[in-house]
């Protein structure tokens, strides 16, 4: 026993030798708070700028004006002067570059990898506006879950993504990366997409930042990283909400926009970042600049050089400097002078630090740098059958006359038009690393085939639209001889993302044309439409006795348009932007104010709010979309006619499948409140419930409603409701409702 005691002392001894030796930091027993507080003191001024120092250091996705090279870059790194890179991938790159920071820098603190994985990684799904038509949150959560196990398998820690901004203006070649106009919607979408890259922290997933912080959507004309000018009022009640639930939903990081709010640029809004984002939403996490928005203060004439910028940035709360280098070079001598104060400092460096502890960085370096899960987890089978899924869900069929879909795949098909078999011209600028080989989309030419389908295929059109009477003509040759027409029209999904803003959002004249040609041939045309952006249809939509809305679907694009087009899926999505009637009424959106003269009928005779050559209403209102099957609403009941403060409406509507067919229904519940005194949109998209039914059948569809979800933001963000009127609205798109009202009290 004696022996066993001696035996025992030295290695107790040992093992407090060794515990003083290392340092808390590094001590996985601790909690992730006491290890950063022992980190924070042990780094200099120095190191602790490094943290908030993120460079680029593959391919670019912003203005290379600064890049230093890539030995500079590294030279960085192994002086502890990068917290993170962007725009590198792969476990080898990432591992050799994680090592200079662990193994060379002084305290070895990990580096955090970080790409824009915005809809999928090499699997590709649709994009995000798309995947919202589906109003499928699951799915979406789902799309990305496998986006972040793919990502995640090639050393990635973190996305630049969920992008959340509101947006009503198809100009804006971003509205692909959102969840379209309405900001509950949004939110639901929004919140859904954080939780799938983040899941619990696992290996497998990737942090979320959500983007671009605040109300980046609301650019003037759709230019891209133009002027933003939204009150508080609109800001807080139609932009806001999207960006508020996700960071409800766990958001672990947060990226500052472009813009300017409130004569402030976002990069430092001290009302955003501190007051909102940290007071009021009690964020926990970290920030990000947008690429450069750091430096672009100086553009904007908000900031006039690096050490200006760094200091006006960190003191409203902002952190992590995206290809500026403004923080990592000017805040030692802020410190030192006192115009940044060290817990200022302090408190950006051990947010990012905290997130790194979180998610095992520290405990394994390499953590993402396992070429098993490189091998395994990328580009699977299982993957690209979610995609195809959710893609199908993502598709609206807008016209469907005389049900000519689903077709017999037995027709003779002419399928024209250059996108059908341009891989090319799939794909938008966010398709993460899946650019080339073998991660090329299923064209849909590809697809048709796939299906057994019989086809002639014609150009139509060049890539570069401009009319070609002998394509048109050629491709009204086959069609002659066909049974129908699809005919693929659009834009490049090259013109879909970041400064890809067009002016005129519409079928190209060429395309016009070529229909007009289609037209003569006397066959039934249906037209599959592409672009990353809701387009002006009206000119083109009198030729089309279909209209199959396509967007950007991904990997198995192809696959899923043939799926709708014989029906083995019946189309169920509902748009989530409303489709200009002309280019000249952006922006048109359902949940506007009903203004002083709405309509001739208001009293006021042939005095109001309209155009004198187009209608006010879109040409497809938010939320629509048909089915191969149709459906009915009927009794709407309400289970009180008034309610109070904590009590609950029931709303009870029924919906018939009055079809040959199953389908899936998208019912929407919309509010609205008649007098407050801060003026209320005629609609309020409060609810929604996406059922299946059988042919014939019928179902109960109930929603309960409470004060929150009719209470409006004030200017100061606090939610706020007045005793009065109400109007619910039930339907299958938000133009085409049954209504009923009850008071609040
Ligand atoms: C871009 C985009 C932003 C993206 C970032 C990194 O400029 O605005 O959404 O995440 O730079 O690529």
């Amino acid at each position: 026993m004696k022996k066993l005691i001696l035996l025992l002392l030295p290695l107790h001894l040992f093992s407090i030798t060794v515990m003083a030796q290392t340092p808390a930091y590094k001590n996985k027993q601790l909690p992730v708070d006491k290890r950063v507080a022992d980190l924070l003191t042990r780094m200099t001024v120095e190191e602790k700028a490094g943290q908030l120092n993120q460079l680029n250091g593959g391919a670019f996705t912003g203005p290379a004006a600064n890049d230093p090279g890539q030995k500079a870059k590294m030279e960085m790194v192994r002086k502890g002067q990068v917290g993170s890179m962007l725009n590198v991938t792969g476990v080898t790159e990432t591992r050799t570059i994680q090592d200079l920071a662990v193994k060379e820098s002084r305290l070895g603190i990990p580096i955090i990898f970080a790409f824009d994985v915005i809809h999928g990684y090499k699997t590709i799904f649709p994009i995000p506006i798309a995947d919202a038509c589906a109003w499928d949150p699951a799915l979406s959560q789902q799309a990305t879950a496998v986006a972040a196990k793919e990502a995640s398998a090639e050393g990635l820690h973190w996305t630049f993504a969920p992008m959340v901004d509101v947006s009503r203006d198809p100009r804006w070649g971003r509205v692909m990366e959102g969840a379209g106009e309405d900001p509950y919607l949004g939110g639901v979408i929004g919140a859904a997409r954080v939780k799938g890259f983040q899941g619990n922290f696992g290996k497998d997933n990737i942090l979320a930042c959500v983007k671009h912080f605040a109300v980046y959507g609301a650019v003037e004309a759709g230019r891209e990283y133009n002027q933003v000018s939204v009150d508080r009022v609109n800001t807080w009640n139609f932009y806001m909400p999207p960006y508020k639930a996700a960071v409800a939903a766990g958001a672990a990081t947060v990226m500052n926009s472009f813009n300017v709010f409130e004569g402030v640029p976002a990069s430092a809004n001290s009302y955003l970042v501190n007051e909102v984002l940290k007071k009021q939403w009690g964020f926990k996490g970290f920030l990000v600049s947008d690429w450069n928005s750091f430096g672009e203060m100086v553009q904007h004439g908000y900031a006039k050089d690096n050490k200006d910028i760094a200091m006006k940035a960190i003191n409203a709360g902002s952190m992590m400097d995206m290809e500026t280098r403004a923080m990592v070079s000017e805040i030692p001598g802020l410190v030192k002078e006192g115009k940044v104060s060290m817990k200022t400092l302090d408190a950006a460096v051990a947010a990012i630090l905290t997130m790194k502890f979180k998610i095992g960085l520290f405990d394994d370096p390499y953590i993402n740098c396992d070429p098993q899960r490189e091998k395994n987890n990328v580009f699977t089978a299982e993957h690209r059958n979610i995609s195809r899924d959710a893609a199908r869900k993502s598709i609206l069929l807008l016209k469907n006359n005389e049900g000519i879909l689903p077709l017999n795949r037995a027709a003779n098909i002419a399928l024209i038009g250059r996108w059908a078999e341009s891989a090319d011209d799939i794909f938008d600028f966010w398709v993460a690393n899946a650019k080339s080989d073998p991660y090329r989309p299923v064209t849909l030419l590809e697809g048709l085939k796939n299906a057994g389908a019989k086809i002639k295929y014609a150009r139509g059109y060049q890539d570069d639209l401009k009319p070609d009477n002998a394509l048109a003509d050629e491709a009204a040759g086959i069609a002659n001889n066909a049974d129908i027409v699809i005919v693929n029209l659009g834009i490049s999904g090259k013109l879909a993302g970041e400064d890809r803003s067009i002016a005129m959002p519409e079928i190209p004249e060429s395309q016009l044309d070529l229909l007009r040609a289609l037209k003569k041939t006397g066959k039934k045309i249906i037209a599959v439409v592409s672009a990353g952006r809701p387009l002006v249809l009206t000119k083109a939509e009198p030729y089309c006795d279909a209209i199959v809305y396509a967007w950007i679907l991904g990997t198995e694009q192809g696959n899923a348009l043939a799926d709708v087009i014989f029906g083995d899926y019946n189309p169920s999505a509902k748009t989530v932007m409303s489709f200009p009637y002309a280019v000249g009424q952006i922006p048109v959106y359902y949940n506007h104010m009903n203004t002083s003269r709405p309509s001739s009928t208001d009293g006021q005779g042939n005095w109001y709010s309209r155009y004198r050559d187009i209608p006010n209403d879109p040409l497809y209102p938010f939320g629509f979309g048909l089915s191969y099957t149709t459906y009915s609403y009927s009794n709407l009941k309400l289970n009180r006619n008034s309610l109070k403060k904590g009590e609950k409406l029931e709303v009870t509507v029924a919906v018939k499948n009055t079809g040959s067919r199953a389908g899936e229904e998208i019912v929407q519940l919309y509010i609205r409140d008649l007098i407050a005194n801060q003026i209320r949109p005629v609609k309020e998209l409060k609810g929604f419930e996406k059922i299946t039914l059988a042919p014939g059948q019928e179902k109960t569809v109930r929603f309960m409603l409470d004060s929150d979800m009719l209470s409006y933001y004030n200017s100061n963000g606090v939610l706020t409701i007045e005793p009065g009127e109400f109007r619910v609205f039930i339907g299958g798109n938000s133009r085409d409702v049954l209504e009923a009202k009850f008071n609040f009290e």
